[in-house]
């Protein structure tokens, strides 16, 4: 029955790896933009990370987060409502959550890769972020705010 199982699991690994190499089965080959961890920072979108206007309509928004031990950048930002906002994050170290309550963004930050999400805020009011991923000690206070005005 060690055998077996042994057997069993081996093969179930074997077409894992082959599926994810040959498959295209990775968050890059997905299409997820990739991102060196150690040069987020010169990366323009994440020098400064915040809200960007879009240069063609006036209600489209990329905003940019740097989820980092323990705090995301911005700490805090400004939409204004009615407005479609495409979400960028990615993280400099560890994997950390970005989860922004009673929305239905709820993202990993994954160091190497560019998580994105679009939606549209259609109504006034404040949304806590937090971080959902355990990522160290000061996982607890690891927060921001959306603030639709
Ligand atoms: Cu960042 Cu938990």
């Amino acid at each position: 029955w060690i055998t077996l199982g042994t057997s069993a699991l081996a093969l179930f690994l074997i077409i894992l790896g082959i599926s994810a190499v040959h498959g295209g089965h990775t968050p890059a080959a997905s299409g997820i933009e990739t991102i060196n961890p150690e040069h987020v920072r010169d990366d323009a979108r994440f020098k400064e990370p915040g809200l960007v206007k879009s240069k063609s309509s006036d209600h489209d928004y990329d905003l940019y987060f740097v989820a980092s031990a323990f705090m995301y950048e911005p700490g805090e930002v400004e939409i204004p409502v009615g407005s479609t906002v495409k979400v960028h994050v990615t993280s400099p170290d560890v994997v950390h959550g970005f989860q922004v309550v009673g929305t239905n963004i709820n993202m990993m930050a994954e160091p190497g890769l560019i998580s994105t999400y679009e939606m549209t805020f259609d109504e006034t009011g404040e949304h806590l972020i937090l971080c959902n991923e355990y990522c160290g000690v000061g996982h607890a206070d690891m927060t921001s705010k959306l603030i639709i005005v």
